[in-house]
């Protein structure tokens, strides 16, 4: 038996659950802030994957398991240290699934950097209650080429989920952040993905993915010149009523993670002599909304 404990079984740490609890091998735990009874995920054909794994509400009961998937929001990284402390054995490995592209550093002072594994989801995922949760589509899953990875990967065996192994793991987070990042542009206007049909947004949006890919590569990403013009397409072909985690938070009064997905080209973007004033005015409205 491979044992798992899922610290946040939110949208994302939900739906990688749900799928990893269909994999009889795998002994799940879920270490939750809010109660559930059990999780119940609408899959992408429209089918429901189920599960009743233990669930934890308070770390001092949690004991060290074979892996950590870290799945919280970024800003919500030090309330799930108390969980890791508890979770963290010799051999256990910590999967950092979360966006932007900070993975290693934020969970630095926690666990040792060659059992930590940064994880980026490129897949739409809604909450509507604590442990019900709609995956909208199947999408990508990477991690870095390495043993890690490739024991990452194996949890899943056997499941609709696939992870993706890469060994530009830099690029492909970066890329991910080009499309977080013109995601602002929802939580500033409080509106889905359907309204990167204004064209006046669109171009806007286009404008702050180009500030990230101008970053990104100035970091030692490989990013293409038309990536921007890709992010636009991705959000037009996105279901028009889909909506981001960036503006879930924002209408929910949740603090956002604005920071590590736009507040991050700013501070690089500074540290490289590359202007970002979009981003920069992103993060200046919403932080004073
Ligand atoms: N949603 C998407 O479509 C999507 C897609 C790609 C990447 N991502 C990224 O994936 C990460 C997770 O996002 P999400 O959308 O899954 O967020 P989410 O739905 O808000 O889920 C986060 C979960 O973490 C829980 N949590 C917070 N602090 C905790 C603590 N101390 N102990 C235990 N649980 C705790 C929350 O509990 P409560 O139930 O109490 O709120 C919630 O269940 C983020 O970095 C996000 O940007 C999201």
């Amino acid at each position: 038996m491979t044992s798992i404990a899922v610290i946040g079984p939110g949208a994302i740490g939900g739906t990688l659950a749900g799928w990893l609890s269909q994999v009889p091998d795998n002994e799940m735990t879920l270490c939750v802030r809010t109660p559930i009874d059990r999780l119940v995920v609408e899959v992408p054909d429209g089918s429901v994957v189920e599960a009743t794994p233990r669930v934890l509400v308070d770390p001092d009961a949690a004991k060290p398991v074979d892996w950590v998937l870290a799945v919280t929001k970024t800003y919500d990284t030090q309330s799930a240290a108390r969980w890791i402390e508890r979770l963290l054995g010799p051999t256990t490995s910590v999967a950092v699934v979360q966006n932007g592209v900070e993975h290693m550093d934020r969970f630095a002072d926690l666990v040792p950097r060659e059992r930590t594994l940064p994880v980026i989801v490129d897949i739409p995922a809604e909450r509507s209650a604590p442990g019900r949760i709609k995956q909208r589509r199947h999408g990508d899953v990477i991690a870095p080429a390495g043993d890690l990875g490739a024991r990452f990967a194996r949890l899943f065996e056997g499941t609709q989920l696939a992870v993706t192994l890469t060994d530009d793991f830099l690029s492909a987070a970066w890329r991910k952040l080009a499309l977080n990042s013109a995601g602002v542009v929802n939580a500033l206007t409080r509106k889905p993905a359907g309204i990167a049909r204004n064209e006046k947004v669109a171009a806007l949006m286009r404008a702050i993915a180009a500030e990230t890919v101008e970053v990104g590569n100035a970091v030692g990403a490989k990013l293409p010149d038309t990536l921007p013009d890709e992010v636009v397409a991705r959000y037009l072909a996105s279901a028009p009523d889909s909506v981001n985690s960036l503006l879930a938070d924002r209408l929910a009064n949740r603090p956002m993670e604005l920071d590590a997905r736009n507040g991050i080209v700013v501070r690089l973007g500074a540290r490289h002599g590359i202007a970002t004033p979009l981003n920069g005015m992103a993060v200046a409205i919403l932080e004073a909304s």
